[in-house]
């Protein structure tokens, strides 16, 4: 059963090239490219495959439309394809296209085999058929003459055709689920497949006469072979077809994960495995099924023509960004809602403001207290063992997220450890300890912690933003030293080199403006099954401290004040936060003038979601009491000494 070897082999479905790929597809394949990019950190030697399912009535149909011939057609889409993972930065090692001998030479091998040995038979079927979904349903299925996928009409067909018989194998499969109980994840798919199992197989269509897009049936070449034996076989033949020796298959054969959504689930988990039995070969050791990506109006599909295109918001946001919100927004087999009001959110505070506030603080504190240079930690205190422990412990839970491929748990796990992070700032005051000569040693020693909380996180995110590190590094001064930027090399802390030299750069993940973004749907996450929390113990009007605690807020001093233009009840505040400033716009012209407020200590939210008045970005929001016409500002108590950037909780 083992392979022995420390390989790895992962699948995306392969894809209908019948129109442009939309974000949806774009999620399961940056899934599989970041669990790709995981597997190859850890040492295995990884084989990622993706591809083209270009057979098939619905495509000839499309491509004629287009007075095209299929192939010609499908080219063109597989270019646009192509040009789109490497836009994504997607690391397949292969890109199978169905059309290509070797996938053929393959299927046929199988189908035959599996007529030599009286699995295939010759019939004759009697079935509705829905075009668009290439889906074969009973009478009972198609109630109403129509698709119970996709509602639309089906068409009644009566044909010769070939037939496999599934229900041969249905007890060797639910055996197979029973005894591998990672076999079918997550849990809710692996039951709804052995409940349909357990009704009963029906032979399967494997064969049609009514077009001849396909790869033909060698010994009875009227027939074509129908979509799933021909589609589900590349896993394989990407791996024996058209190869000179058995290298690839030994290697990597069987897969470790045939990754997808739930749509396609029901044709990996029962028909793949019964024709790898009926052909002797292994099973895959799982198929995962993620979720959907829904818009308000349904799911996302291109026979329905409301989808997102993924080039156009990589191009206005950028790859990792976009990976980031895909592989963040979905949890682990449950549905989520795409939004671009949320994925600019995501932006705004999980990257711009907790990641890349984070790296851009520590290395400009780095700059203005040592030179530049990164000095060697001294002994630690408990703040900063706190610290290392929390690195410890998110290391541990990403690793078990990882290998467990729930993408959007590792990533809040990674995020634990930024959070705690900028909280370490807070705590042990870098700008105070940089005014005493006598405290440098231990400024030395925080700054120190961050940039090797920094290290940290970013061997974590590398494959998930796969464009980051790079940029990381070389603010961090390790552009040249490939040792500390390995997986072996976070299972310890401090081997960040002292004596680096930092270097600022620009921002990592410059803030979105929200204006400049069309606000489309507003949308929560909505949990399909299993994900529901419990809610039971909080009433509405109530907020937990970890609820409390997500609201920044910060002791700020007022650096400058001014008018706004044309807007008499606005202010634009300078505000300082000790070692950054910004802008916050307030709207308290009418009772406060600006020279009163320069040298105040108010309170503002400092992770307020920033917005833009009268063309300046508010950064912020300042508090202030008010009962009838009068409204007074919250300050810090004058006659303590609270810095500027201070905490309030
Ligand atoms: O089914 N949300 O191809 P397909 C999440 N050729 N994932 C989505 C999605 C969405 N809204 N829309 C598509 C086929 N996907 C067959 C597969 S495999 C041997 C043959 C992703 O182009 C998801 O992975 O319809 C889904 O399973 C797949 O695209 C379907 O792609
Ligand atoms: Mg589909």
């Amino acid at each position: 059963m083992d392979k022995g070897k420390r390989t790895f082999y992962i699948t995306t479905p392969i894809y209908y090239p019948s129109d442009n790929l939309h974000i949806g597809h774009a999620y399961t394949t940056v899934a599989a490219d970041s669990i790709a990019r995981y597997k190859r950190m850890r040492g295995y030697e990884t084989r990622f495959l993706t591809g083209t399912d270009e057979h098939g009535q619905k495509i000839q149909r499309t491509a004629k439309a287009k007075g095209m011939e299929p192939k010609e057609f499908v080219d063109g889409i597989v270019a646009g394809i192509k040009h789109l993972w490497k836009t994504m930065e997607i690391s397949y090692d292969d890109f199978i296209r169905t059309t290509e001998e070797r996938h053929k030479e393959i299927v046929q091998d199988i189908f035959v085999r599996l007529y030599e040995q009286g699995d295939i038979y010759k019939s004759e079927y009697e079935g509705w058929y829905c075009t668009p979904c290439e889906t074969f349903w009973t009478e009972r299925q198609a109630e109403g003459n129509v698709c119970p996928d996709c509602g639309r009409p089906v068409e009644l067909v009566k044909e010769e055709s070939y037939f496999f018989k599934m229900s041969k194998y249905a007890d060797r499969l639910l055996d197979h689920i029973d005894k591998n109980p990672d076999f079918i994840q997550p849990v809710s798919r692996r039951n709804e497949m052995v409940n349909f199992i357990r009704q009963g197989l029906e032979d399967l269509c494997v064969s049609r006469t009514t077009f001849d897009w396909g790869i033909k049936v060698p010994f009875d070449p009227r027939h074509v072979i129908y979509v799933w034996i021909d589609a589900l076989t590349n896993y394989y033949s990407a791996l024996a077809g058209g190869q000179a020796d058995d290298t690839l298959v030994k290697k990597f054969w069987p897969a470790d994960i045939h990754l997808m959504a739930k749509d396609i689930v029901r044709f990996h988990t029962i028909i793949w495995p019964i024709i790898l039995m009926a052909a002797g070969l292994e099973l895959p050791r799982c198929v995962v099924a993620h979720g959907w990506l829904l818009l308000e109006g349904g799911k996302m599909s291109k026979s329905k023509g409301n989808v997102i295109d993924p080039l156009v918001l990589v191009d206005k946001y950028g790859v990792d960004s976009i990976r980031y919100y895909l592989l963040k927004e979905l949890p682990f087999g449950a549905d989520g809602y795409y939004s671009e009001d949320i994925l600019v959110q995501r932006i705004n505070s999980d990257l711009a403001n907790d990641l890349g506030n984070l790296v851009s603080r520590s290395v400009a504190m780095v700059e203005k207290y040592f030179n530049g240079e990164v000095r060697a930690a001294g002994e630690p205190d408990d703040i900063d063992r706190d610290l290392a422990g929390t690195a410890e412990n998110v290391i541990m839970d990403y690793e078990r997220f990882m290998e467990r491929y729930e993408l959007s748990n590792a990533l809040g796990a990674v995020w634990r450890l930024v959070s705690r992070s900028n909280k370490y700032i807070d705590e042990t005051y870098p700008w105070i300890l940089a005014k005493d000569e006598a405290k440098k040693d231990r400024l030395a020693t925080v700054l120190y912690n961050l940039m090797e909380s920094i290290r940290m996180i970013t061997v974590m995110v590398s494959p998930f933003m796969p464009n980051l590190p790079p940029k990381i590094w070389e603010q961090a001064g390790l552009t040249g030293t490939d040792e500390v930027k390995t997986w072996e090399s976070i299972d310890g802390w401090g081997r960040f080199p002292a004596g680096t030299r930092v270097k600022r750069g620009a921002a990592l993940f410059p803030r979105i403006d929200s204006d400049k973004t069309e606000t489309q749907d507003v949308l929560e996450q909505k949990p399909e099954q299993t994900q529901e929390q419990d809610k039971t113990d909080e009433t509405e009007s109530q907020v937990s401290i970890e609820e409390f605690a997500k609201i920044d807020l910060r002791l700020a001093e007022i650096i400058k004040a001014e008018r706004v233009e044309k807007a008499d009840k606005l202010l634009k505040l300078e505000v300082s936060l000790g070692d950054s400033s910004r802008t916050v716009v307030a709207g308290i012209a009418k009772h406060y003038t600006p020279d009163e407020l320069v040298g105040k200590k108010i309170l503002i939210v400092a992770n307020l979601k920033p917005v833009k008045l009268r063309g300046i970005l508010s950064e912020g929001m300042i508090l202030a009491a008010s009962q009838g016409e009068t409204l007074g500002i919250i300050t810090g108590d004058p006659g303590r000494d609270i810095p500027a950037g201070a905490k309030v909780k």
